[in-house]
């Protein structure tokens, strides 16, 4: 059975007070997960140590850093490498996010480096991809998206592949409170395993796990999860509040 994954993704949010309270919710909270279900908390990079303390006794539970960079040390001022995140204990961390991609320039190529160096320092990249709403109205969403996934991750072997978690996130869904709707997202996520499946084969294509990103909610979780390709979601603003989340850890499939 695929992984099915609620991953939260803090952004730049929460003071260390408030951080501190979340986890302490989070932890407190009784899950019922069974194994092929997981949950990741990608929070701000000063509370990374933090989380990886607070959740080291929650089985399925794993932290996230939201970026790395392409080098694994050096004069780059400000940046944080994969080699860091990995001696701190994060085990995942999202790249491609499309802020990163929006505001900090981040383009495929750079992406692929980013992904490649975080697979050398046994992280597992949290990929995320989707389209801004002009290419949706246009219609050519899946290209689009396709072309994010071939030029960023197509030179992996398969043995490196198979280590990504995918998350489908359209850029007009995220933080506006428009949902896209199940089978809008179900379409997409069936688009990609295609595409995967083109060129790793459809038993790669299979066993990836892609979430849907965009405003999921604990009301819109189940319909969203239940969709046949899509195997959890990648939560920003209700994953700052620990009832909202649960309710979304308790939809997986
Ligand atoms: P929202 O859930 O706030 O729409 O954010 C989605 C997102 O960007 C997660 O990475």
């Amino acid at each position: 059975m695929r992984q099915q994954i609620a991953a939260a993704n803090w952004k730049m949010n929460l003071t260390l007070d408030q951080a501190t309270r979340l986890l302490d919710e989070i932890v407190a909270s009784p899950h019922h997960l069974q194994a092929h279900q997981k949950v990741i908390l990608a929070v701000p990079f000063p509370y990374l140590a933090l989380a990886k303390a607070k959740l080291s006794g929650k089985p399925n539970f794993f932290v996230a850093a939201q970026n790395c960079h392409t080098q694994s040390s050096g004069a780059f001022t400000g940046e944080t490498s994969a080699e860091m995140l990995r001696s701190v204990g994060v085990e995942y961390v999202i790249l491609g996010h499309s802020e990163r991609r929006e505001y900090f320039g981040e383009s495929n190529a750079v992406l692929e480096e980013k992904v490649g160096m975080a697979l050398t320092y046994g992280l597992t990249p949290v990929f995320c991809c989707g389209e801004s709403l002009p290419v949706r109205e246009a219609g050519t969403q899946n290209e689009y998206v396709e072309n994010q996934l071939k030029e960023s991750l197509f030179n992996l072997s398969e043995e490196q592949f198979l280590k990504l978690v995918i998350a489908y996130e359209p850029i007009w869904a995220i933080g506006t409170g428009k949902t896209a709707s199940a089978a809008q997202a179900q379409e997409m996520h069936a688009h990609l395993r295609k595409v995967i499946a083109g060129r790793y084969g459809s038993g790669v294509a299979d066993q990836i796990p892609v979430l849907y990103g965009g405003s999921v909610k604990g009301n819109n979780a189940t319909e969203l999860f239940s969709q046949p390709d899509v195997d959890g979601g990648l939560v920003g603003g209700a994953s700052l509040v620990a009832s909202d989340f649960e309710k979304i850890i308790e939809a997986l499939k």
